[in-house]
């Protein structure tokens, strides 16, 4: 009886969806604001950036979260954040040692994922809703992988989804003639099959293992579902939308 109960408290447990915010990667494209600490500690709204990911997923009751952070700046997220009794979380920290790309900081988070579903945030998209919504749908979801979309003006600049009756046929990353306005924006839900899919995929022509790939898998899959963002999205990578950013969240 004990022992039966304690494997139906590990099951909850266990299925609890779990968060991962990504935030290596080095920030360049805001020198000199990214020469002494990670886009993701910048002021956006009256906090840093990284806290907007924390709270949509704590929001959610996600409070299980990983950070993945670089190697020069893992002391800074250590002190803005600490060990997430702020927020009402548990953070755990990885480091990733070159910015190889957003699927190669992925692979970081498969012991913590510990074979069960997970939410991944990049830690530069600034929502202007809940992504709450979205991971109710996911979590009725029985298999493979969710993304979520939003009809942009310049849709060069992300990935673009291509839709055919309502599913995603094809994703393409920064396409030069976007066949579509859907940019794929970067909140990706994951079941536990994504680590396999990671080792399959191979380096893009700039080097690095994209998170584009591994959704096409899931596309030929047939697993690959999505939500649309509702209101302003922003993906803070650029000091113009630094700017916007700042907008969004002082309303
Ligand atoms: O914002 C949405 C877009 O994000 C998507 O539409 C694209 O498909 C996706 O590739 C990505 O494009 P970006 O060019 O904006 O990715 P960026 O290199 O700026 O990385 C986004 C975040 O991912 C960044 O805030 C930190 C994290 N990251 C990135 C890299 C390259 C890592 O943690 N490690 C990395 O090696």
């Amino acid at each position: 009886m004990k022992l039966q109960q304690m494997s139906a408290e590990r099951i909850a447990r266990d299925e609890k969806l779990k968060g991962v915010i990504l935030a290596g990667g080095l920030g360049t494209r805001l020198h000199p604001l990214t020469k002494v600490t990670s886009k993701h500690l910048l002021p956006v709204g009256n906090e840093p950036m990284i806290f907007h990911c924390v709270k949509q997923l704590t929001s959610a009751g996600i409070t299980d979260i990983l950070i993945v952070t670089n190697p020069q700046y893992v002391g800074d997220f250590v002190k803005v954040l600490g060990g997430g009794a702020e927020f009402g979380c548990e953070f755990t920290y990885r480091v990733q040692d070159e910015a190889k790309g957003i699927a190669h900081a992925l692979a970081l988070a498969e012991g913590f994922a510990a074979g069960g579903k997970s939410v991944v945030l990049l830690g530069d998209n600034i929502f202007e809703s809940p992504i709450q919504p979205a991971i109710t749908d996911f979590q009725a979801q029985r298999e493979g992988a969710r993304v979520m979309l939003k009809q942009v003006p310049d849709p060069q600049r992300y990935g673009v989804a291509t839709l055919e009756s309502h599913h995603i046929v094809a994703i393409e990353e920064k396409p030069q003639h976007p066949k579509s306005d859907y940019a794929v924006v970067g909140v990706y839900f994951y079941d536990a099959a994504v680590f396999d899919i990671i080792r399959m995929i191979e380096p893009s022509a700039r080097g690095e293992y994209e998170i584009t790939a591994v959704n096409n898998v899931y596309i030929r899959r047939g697993v690959l579902e999505y939500s649309i963002v509702q209101g302003k999205w922003v993906d803070a990578g650029t000091f113009d939308a630094l700017t916007e950013a700042h907008h969004i969240l002082l309303g």
